[in-house]
């Protein structure tokens, strides 16, 4: 606990709530106490000396003194290891039953008493001490990983073994992801702690861990890029420390990446190749990203503290008066009956369906917000009660409810590990889209346990159903809001098969995409706070986390007009798009910065909603191929360094370069190109890549540079009148950026199917010079009238 911290649990002491908050950290410290097994002492193992090996389809086991090892290429490509019987499965990220292995991978002979798997996309090396090496086809190296160190409690009753491994990654390699990371997107040296974590208030840059922690690494080098993912949910350490070319003729010293588990399987999955490859490999394994319904991709407003229906009907009213599209309002806990969720504040909000219908006429959309923690004694309460033989929350080590202080009141926790939980758990839903709700923000399910002392969620030794396989929080923890996710998801499916359900959430793990997005949390209004937004989205879109975005305005403070338009043009390229604020901060709508800000908000809203079609196109490709809408610059050149080391700009897709301003009071920006020809889109002028460029940036905009050659859906303002040309009668035209003379281009269309789960028609188009003209042809071959050509 550090001062702050200190005074502010004294000062709790004098509230209500803040005594219930230091009762249930003191039952949580006892829970603790006599629930957790007391590991007593410990004994070290190593694998020791390879002493046999079994082949396996994929690879084999291999035996060593200590511990044994199995090893397998799925077909695919991505490469499983696990120690001492661990499998893919059980897992929670893992979509399915997983790859098969691939039979033609086969276990043989290495140098130096090793053995290896070689396959066609990656070779697999294990040395007689148990150290597993990834190489490229070419034998480069890519990652090696040391013998494990075990150590475990010497009376085996007392729990499983904690465990470290140590691996070594070229000296020229970057370390992204771990999930949502405010300090990245890069990661520099430090430790960076998986276990969910509310930092309580608002974080900026040097706050880490965060809500949504995974073991997901990417790593990124000039010999090639690999992912890799320790499949623990278990509380741990990754220390990182990048390498170090050495001067001259000098030795390099290797990246080193050394990760210690609290207790968990140890067994890792590797996937090598391109980042797209890569990415779209780990969508095949743990699952592809939903698809977000049509209308989030659109400008969407937030407040915790709207206060009643009609301050919701007067926002929303002027934003229809300044002709400010408005995708959706997001109503937070205030509209709850106390805070209770499932609820609503029939005084301040009399008539939701009613709100919501009128709201819908002018095609905005109502979200809820979706809190785990059910106040007890509350009908929900009683309700989970009843759930299968034990009722639906989390229990101690003694079988009682673990309680414990959310904003209700003193709180019980579904146990979503349990089927039965999270099957009723999502009918719970109902009463949401009876009232209206058409999207879902799931909050607090790190999950939160106020307390003014110790870890502020539930007790280490909180049971949990773990999908019957039974275990403790330590092991449930991580993977909390990734299951209330599935429950939500699922009921909602059930309870609307025709619909893709919108739901994103604070908290998650690996394979969250499958169920819908996440978004920053509470970040603080600062320029560090702008910053560590893009980290975030960046961050988990390299997990596998495609939808995700910031509270734009930040989260606590009232920002400076120019703070504010900054965060709304770097928002507007970001996948969820959503302003929202804190009771105590300042409000977040555009006029209420001066008529200025109100002018440069009106041109970024235009902008997002004329490229909406473009994201819906995203949104289907990050379903099918695994790639987040908003990439890395060094996407497509991992081996330019230069690009690996940029952190402040970002690839939208394929086509566009989006380079926001970080700094307060700049008003121009040096923006680094990747190889090619890219047009700013406010001059038409052209920039040749790869190098690095000035370009304005005034306070009314962003440098957002295409690339020459491609081909971008966007909303025209010439609406059903030409369908046949560029468009199709849904106001979708094509806008294309011509390609260098002698040169072509291309691209691919996905248009909004509806809203249930088709998976849209991809349209290509290819993209060439014909005399003096830039012309578009369809896969048929036709040439497609009416397109936008720029750069010409
Ligand atoms: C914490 C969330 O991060 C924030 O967005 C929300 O407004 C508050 N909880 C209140 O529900």
């Amino acid at each position: 606990m550090n001062g702050r911290d200190l005074v502010r649990a004294v000062k709790d002491i004098g509230t209500a709530r803040g005594r219930r908050a230091w009762l249930s950290a003191w039952r949580h410290r006892r829970a603790d106490a006599v629930g957790l097994p007391r590991r007593g002492a410990e004994r070290a193992r190593v694998p020791g000396l390879l002493t046999g090996t079994q082949p396996l389809p994929g690879g084999g086991v291999l035996r060593f003194a200590r511990a044994e090892l199995v090893v397998r290429v799925m077909a695919g490509g991505a490469v499983f290891w696990g120690w001492d019987g661990a499998g893919p499965l059980p897992s929670y990220a893992v979509a399915g039953s997983g790859p098969e292995p691939d039979p033609r991978a086969v276990l043989e002979p290495d140098t130096e008493g090793g053995w290896r798997v070689v396959s066609e996309r990656v070779t697999v090396a294990v040395s007689r001490n148990g150290a597993v090496e990834v190489r490229t086809p070419g034998g480069t190296v890519l990652r090696r990983e040391s013998p494990p160190r075990w150590w475990e409690p010497v009376d085996p009753r007392m729990g499983g073994a904690r465990w470290a491994v140590r691996s070594e990654v070229p000296a020229d390699a970057r370390f992204f992801g771990l999930g949502g990371r405010a300090a990245g997107p890069r990661l520099r040296d430090g430790a960076y702690r998986l276990w969910n974590t509310d930092p309580k208030g608002g974080f900026g840059p040097g706050d880490d861990p965060l809500y949504l922690t995974m073991p997901v690494q990417l790593v990124v080098a000039d010999a090639g890029t690999h992912l890799a993912f320790h499949d623990n949910s278990w509380d741990g350490r990754v220390l990182l420390r990048e390498g170090e070319e050495g001067a001259g003729s000098g030795p390099d010293r290797p990246g080193a990446s050394e990760m210690r588990m609290e207790g968990g399987p140890l067994r890792c999955w590797v996937l090598v190749g391109t980042p797209a490859r890569v990415l779209q490999g780990w969508s095949g394994l743990t699952g592809a990203a939903a698809v977000p319904p049509e209308w989030a991709l659109g400008y969407q407003h937030a407040r915790w503290g709207f206060g009643s229906a009609d301050e919701v009907r007067r926002v929303v009213a002027a934003y229809a008066a300044r002709g400010f599209p408005l995708s959706a309002v997001h109503l937070d806990i205030d509209h709850y009956d106390g805070h209770r969720a499932f609820t609503v504040d029939e005084e301040k909000f009399p008539d939701l369906p009613l709100l919501a219908g009128e709201l819908g006429e002018a095609g905005v959309r109502l979200v809820s917000i979706v809190d785990p923690a059910v106040k007890v004694g509350d009908a929900v309460h009683v309700s989970g009660r009843a759930v299968g033989a034990g009722g639906a929350f989390v229990r101690d080590a003694a079988g009682r409810e673990v309680r414990g202080e959310v904003w209700p009141g003193e709180c019980a926790y579904p146990d979503f590990t349990d089927p039965q939980v999270r099957e009723w758990w999502g009918g719970l839903y109902g009463e949401r889209l009876a009232q209206g709700f058409a999207g879902f923000w799931h909050d607090m399910n790190e999950p939160v346990s106020f307390k003014p002392f110790g870890d502020a969620t539930l007790p280490r030794s909180a049971r949990h159903a773990l999908e019957g396989a039974g275990g403790d929080h330590r092991e449930g923890h991580n993977v909390y809001a990734l299951t209330m996710a599935r429950a939500g998801w699922e009921g909602l499916v059930r309870l609307r098969p025709d619909e893709r359900p919108f739901l994103f959430s604070r908290s998650g793990w690996a394979g969250m995409q499958r169920y819908g997005g996440s978004w920053s949390g509470d970040v603080e209004t600062s320029w560090e706070g702008l910053r560590a937004s893009l980290a975030l989205v960046l961050g988990l879109g390299l997990c596998g986390v495609p939808y995700s975005g910031p509270d734009v305005g930040g989260f606590n403070g009232s920002p400076s007009p120019e703070l504010y338009v900054r965060w709304l043009q770097l928002g507007a390229y970001l996948p969820l798009f959503r302003t929202h604020s804190a009771i105590w901060a300042g409000r977040r709508e555009p006029w209420e910065f001066g008529p200025e800000a109100e002018e440069q908000a009106r041109a970024v809203l235009a902008e997002r909603e004329r490229l909406r079609p473009y994201f819906v196109t995203l949104a289907h490709l990050a379903r099918r191929t695994g790639a987040p809408y908003v990439r890395p610059l060094w996407w497509g050149a991992p081996e330019e360094r230069g690009l690996r080391d940029c952190e402040d700009a970002f690839l939208l897709g394929d086509a566009l370069l989006v380079a926001p301003v970080l700094e307060c009071g700049a008003d121009r920006r040096a923006v680094r190109l990747p190889r090619g020809r890219w047009y700013d889109t406010a001059t038409g002028a052209a920039h040749e890549g790869p190098g690095q460029i000035l370009l304005d940036a005034p306070r009314g905009r962003i440098p957002v540079l295409a690339r020459a050659g491609s081909v971008l859906a966007v909303r025209g303002g010439r609406a059903g009148a030409d369908a046949g040309a560029g468009g199709c009668g849904d106001g979708v035209e094509l806008e294309v950026w011509a390609p260098a003379r002698g040169r072509t281009g291309g691209g691919v269309v996905i248009r909004d199917p509806g809203p249930g789960f088709e998976a849209g028609v991809v349209e290509r188009y290819t993209v060439r010079w014909v005399g003096d003209a830039v012309v578009v042809e369809d896969e048929a071959g036709e040439v497609v009238r009416g397109v936008r050509v720029r750069g010409v």
